[in-house]
């Protein structure tokens, strides 16, 4: 099977509409993973719903409806949006599926048979929005410290899993895989929290039933993070130890919000070493996203649908945008005025202009049909080593889900073409004939360059690229091709012929959008 990456997003929540939150978390995963597949690996990246728990019960009561049918509604929300955003996912998971219920329940009676569930009685402060239980300690002025909503203090059996076991097992884990939480703050967040002490978890409910029946006793129902969970395994057929299992077990990163990184990065190991399964790689915690400087919120109906702004300024620039902005890691701030900005100077301008007189002027001077490069001068050789170097850099910072920072190296190379063409002058060059095989030289490496940034922007800006990377000549299907082939090129091929095509990114006009 060769080099096989692995690569998760959380499964989202179907009592609400997919926002921008949930589609930066999956922009991130589709980069990585259409990275990895230009690098040669078999990929599997899986997406998908959490359905269960008491949350989507009530809602679905709410609107009249049977859980299920709540869920199979919301659920193509999210579908149709993958679909929008060119997301590439190679697996879509609902916890209400048969193979995920059938997987949880062999996953539990594994760690059963490890000693590691009892049953007992629960008593605590509970958050019914977030679906968490809190301590008198945690509470901060009374209220959910995660979401400050009130909680209520509920006492009923339960089954408990064994968590304190966990706690020596898992600080020894992080000691000896230091890269395992991302980014480093948050490393440092985890191992503090798992020193305080770690207590026995309720893994079951009892007031509700919209959820899993724990094994050989259905008054009770899975709690719901042990339920979703383990999805990163029901995914890959857990019950088939020699299939999928085998190729990507253990996943290569779990790409999630820092509000979920307690229950992946202590919860979710602890259960797999109960189950007696290999951990995740690694577990990386992105920040969060205001809105125009204000906390995104059900009750502020402040939530931006990336279906729309997608509509509104295109998919390759929203993808573009949300990487670009922010370091992967960091909190973030949306505002129209940010996208915009970026589109017009990152897109439109740098990218886009340039896309766009390098193909004029090969039409202009050679018909459109790459000509015979003649001598490379210095400046020509200083632009080709660079082109070439950038592929290692821009490795080195995807690896590390340092999105910004590639995506900063591509458009360091993006300036170095633009300051090339200004420095050769090829209009300079084409008023005197004798120039004519210095300025094929230089329209070559223009083409060059530009095919390398199209490569290494792919992953980011899948439509775009594959229209410039199309109208440069290049082989069908860019997402296809293997970076290790397009590294070793030395030249583009001459008789090939170049397209024109409509502008990449279309400029915003900011005063009409300040208009609306
Ligand atoms: N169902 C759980 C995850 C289970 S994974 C085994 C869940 N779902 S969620 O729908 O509430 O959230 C999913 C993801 O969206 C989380 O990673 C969360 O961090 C992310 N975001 C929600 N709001 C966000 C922002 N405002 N900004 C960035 N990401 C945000 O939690």
């Amino acid at each position: 099977m060769g080099k096989t990456f692995y690569v998760t997003t959380p499964i989202y929540y179907v009592n609400d509409v997919p926002h921008i939150g949930h589609a930066y978390t999956t922009i991130a995963a589709d980069v990585l993973a259409r990275y990895k597949r230009m690098m040669g690996y078999s990929v599997r990246f899986l997406t998908g719903t959490d359905e269960h728990g008491q949350k989507v019960e009530k809602a679905a009561q709410q609107a009249g409806e049977s859980p299920l049918q709540l869920a199979d509604r919301v659920v193509t929300r999210f579908q149709t949006l993958w679909e929008k955003l060119h997301i590439s996912h190679d697996d879509f998971i609902r916890t209400s599926e048969k193979r995920h219920q059938e997987a949880v329940v062999t996953f539990l009676q594994k760690i059963q048979a490890n000693d590691d569930i009892y049953i007992g009685e629960y008593e605590d402060w509970y958050c019914v929005p977030c679906e968490s239980f809190w301590t008198e300690n945690q509470l901060e002025d009374g209220k959910c410290p995660s979401c400050r909503r009130s909680v209520e203090k509920l006492k009923e059996e339960s089954y408990f899993f064994r968590m304190s076991r966990y706690q020596e097992p898992l600080l020894q884990y992080y000691r000896d895989n230091p890269g395992f939480i991302q980014p480093e703050s948050r490393y440092n967040e985890i191992v503090s929290f798992v020193k305080e002490g770690l207590r026995d978890l309720s893994i079951s409910r009892t007031g509700f039933s919209w959820g899993i029946p724990m094994p050989e006793n259905s008054k009770h129902v899975v709690y719901v993070w042990f339920d979703a969970l383990p999805n990163y395994i029901s995914a890959i057929d857990y019950f088939n130890e020699s299939g999928t299992l085998r190729d990507f077990w253990p996943a290569d990163v779990h790409i999630i919000g820092k509000d979920i990184l307690r229950f992946h990065a202590v919860y979710w190991p602890a259960f797999l070493m109960a189950a007696k399964m290999p951990l995740p790689k690694q577990v990386f915690a992105h920040g969060w996203w205001t809105i125009e400087g204000q906390k995104m919120s059900k009750s502020l109906g402040n939530a931006v649908d990336p279906y729309s702004l997608a509509d509104e300024y295109g998919v390759d620039a929203l993808r573009y945008f949300v990487l670009r902005e922010v370091p992967f890691g960091l909190d973030g701030d949306f505002s129209r005025q940010a996208i915009v900005s970026r589109i017009n100077s990152d897109l439109a301008n740098d990218l886009g202009n340039l896309v766009s007189r390098t193909i004029s002027m090969l039409h202009k001077y050679f018909k459109g049909i790459v000509p015979q490069k003649g001598e490379d001068h210095d400046i020509d050789r200083r632009l080709s080593a660079r082109s070439r170097a950038v592929f290692s850099e821009v490795d080195e910072h995807i690896n590390n889900l340092a999105f910004t920072k590639a995506l900063g190296i591509i458009w360091e190379l993006i300036s170095m073409l633009n300051k090339y063409i200004d420095e050769t002058a090829p209009w300079v060059l084409a008023r005197d004939d004798a120039n004519k095989a210095r300025l094929a030289t230089v329209m070559v490496h223009c083409i060059e360059a530009l095919k390398k940034i199209a490569v290494l922007s792919a992953p980011f800006m899948p439509l775009a690229c594959e229209k410039m990377w199309d109208a440069l000549g290049g082989a069908p299907n860019l997402a296809r091709q293997k970076i290790a082939d397009i590294e070793q090129w030395e030249e583009v091929q001459a008789g090939v012929q170049i397209k024109k095509i409509p502008a990449l990114f279309p400029r915003i006009e900011t005063a009409k959008k300040n208009e609306k």
